[in-house]
């Protein structure tokens, strides 16, 4: 499992609600090269949110292994893994869960403080991030003050500052319009190539998919190769 920056064997998800058991994932396996880029395609309710939920160690799986650069985060307690995921992995979701109270700057810089990083490198490395994205007279805007593809841009720039080994974005431009949407999605491909950081998208898109290396869908519990 070396080789890969994030992989999983043998998964299995089921929710339990009362009476009813809802399988999700069965015996799914997935593995990301450093670097590839990867479409996950499925009907809506088919798993994908909690395929990423999984691999991201943000839920536990019901059965199987998870990898993530080199470790079976697994099998990892709640704090480790959380520390193993800031380190190695970068999140985009549909809603860009900034901090309303915070800056845009200031938003991009949280993850370098908690690990530790100066202040002032921080705010260095952060800000010339978000001039990358195209923000960089935005800096001082709160989440409230930016438009929707600014926000995105933004969340992109927060997850790609840890220079992560791997992406995990959740419809990340399915809220926008499809301009819009275009656009915060070119930056996103090209920052990923840049930084040299895999990236696992979700999308509805088929024509955003056929960009990446490589479309999986997932049906019936499984990824089928496109
Ligand atoms: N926390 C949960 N408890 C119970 N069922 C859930 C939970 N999360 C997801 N599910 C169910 O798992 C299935 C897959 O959901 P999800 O991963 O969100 O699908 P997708 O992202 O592909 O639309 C759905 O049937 C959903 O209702
Ligand atoms: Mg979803």
């Amino acid at each position: 499992m070396n080789e890969f920056v994030l992989a999983c064997h043998n998964l299995h998800k089921h929710f339990q609600e009362a009476e009813l058991h809802v399988e999700v994932l069965q015996d799914l396996e997935f593995n990301v090269k450093p670097k590839e880029q990867v479409a996950i395609i499925g009907s809506s309710g088919s798993g994908k949110s909690t395929l990423l939920h999984l691999l991201g160690g943000l839920d536990e799986p019901s059965q199987g292994e998870i990898w993530v650069a080199g470790k079976q985060i697994n099998q990892l307690n709640q704090a480790k893994r959380g520390l193993w995921r800031n380190r190695h992995l970068g999140f985009v979701y549909q809603f860009h869960h900034l901090l309303p109270e915070f800056t845009a700057l200031e938003n991009v810089c949280m993850p370098l403080l908690i690990r530790g990083m100066p202040p002032k490198t921080a705010q260095n490395q952060a800000s010339d991030l978000l001039v990358e994205v195209g923000l960089g007279d935005r800096l001082k805007h709160k989440p409230s003050e930016l438009s929707g593809g600014e926000r995105q841009r933004t969340a992109i720039a927060r997850a790609l500052v840890t220079e992560p080994k791997c992406v995990l974005a959740d419809e990340p431009t399915g809220n926008l319009d499809r301009q819009t949407a275009e656009r915060v999605y070119e930056i996103m491909l090209a920052l990923n190539q840049k930084i040299g950081t895999s990236l696992v998208l979700v999308t509805h898109d088929q024509n955003l998919a056929k960009k990446m290396d490589r479309t999986l869908q997932l049906v019936d519990g499984r990824l089928k190769v496109l």
